[in-house]
């Protein structure tokens, strides 16, 4: 298995249930990270808790190009929780450094990464994608359209390699988070209903590994609130603060 954005709280939450689930099947996990010293505590969880072995590649996707890196890396498995929010103020929008960041981490230089191992599932006949975008992608809205539309590319990106790889024998999962508890949303107030843990992302998208689902979000209300989001008239929705 390989994992992009391995210190992401989502990402180890998934690392401790795939493994948990799954003695044995795991030779070695790929954890791909822009910030290693950070994930060293992780391979030595991963070590101690699961008895199994991890390599740290260091791949930070904004000044990374090499993907040689990867030559080595056999896997049928890879989980994307990979994304930055950046400042989605008004100062931030006019911050071109701050849009740019942005948009590389969730979409320009990340669907590159992963096409490259889309290509090697396509080859192996075998394979899954599990990849995260989010509910701001599905409705510009004024308070994160940066974010929003770089996960709305990402999230098409999925979308469409799905529908590719399905011919190949290889499968791709969209999650559609809603708000979750992680270090992205420290010092963020999330309505509690609307907010999942880690863990319950985790449970929600291995299960949907097993089933094979297509596009899921981890808490369902969220598929309601934006099937309203999405279908307020534009004349209203462009007059509301949201
Ligand atoms: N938190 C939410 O409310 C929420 C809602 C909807 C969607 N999501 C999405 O869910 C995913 C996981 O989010 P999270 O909440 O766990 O956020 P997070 O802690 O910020 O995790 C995102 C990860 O992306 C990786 N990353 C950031 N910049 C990078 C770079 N330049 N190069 C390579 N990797 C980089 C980092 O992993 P390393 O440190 O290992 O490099 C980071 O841990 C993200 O895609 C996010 O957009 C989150």
């Amino acid at each position: 298995m390989i994992v992009l954005g391995a210190n992401s709280d989502i990402s180890q939450a998934f690392i401790d249930k795939i493994l948990s689930e799954n003695k044995d099947k795991y030779r070695k996990i790929y954890l791909v990270t822009s910030n290693p010293d950070k994930t060293e505590r992780l391979a030595k969880h991963i070590q101690v808790k699961h008895k199994q072995e991890s390599e740290i590649i260091f791949f930070d996707v904004t000044k990374n190009s090499d993907y040689s890196v990867f030559d080595t890396v056999e896997t049928d498995l890879l989980f994307c929780a990979t994304g930055f929010l950046g400042e989605n103020t008004e100062e931030g929008l006019y911050d071109d450094k701050n849009t740019e960041k942005i948009i590389e981490i969730n979409y320009s230089k990340l669907v590159p990464l992963i096409t490259l191992f889309a290509r090697k599932f396509e080859n192996r006949k075998e394979g899954t994608i599990i990849g995260l975008s989010s509910v701001a992608g599905l409705r510009g809205r004024q308070s994160n359209f940066i974010y929003g539309s770089s996960k709305a590319g990402f999230m098409v990106y999925l979308d469409g390699l799905r529908n590719y790889l399905f011919h190949k024998n290889v499968h791709v999962i969209t999650v559609l988070p809603g708000f979750m508890d992680t270090e992205m949303t420290a010092g963020l107030q999330l309505p509690a209903p609307l907010t999942a843990a880690p863990q319950k992302a985790a449970e929600v998208i291995y299960k949907a590994y097993k089933k094979k689902r297509n596009k899921i979000y981890v808490i369902g209300i969220w598929r309601f609130i934006m099937l309203i989001v999405r279908n307020i008239p534009e004349v209203i929705f462009k007059k509301m603060k949201m």
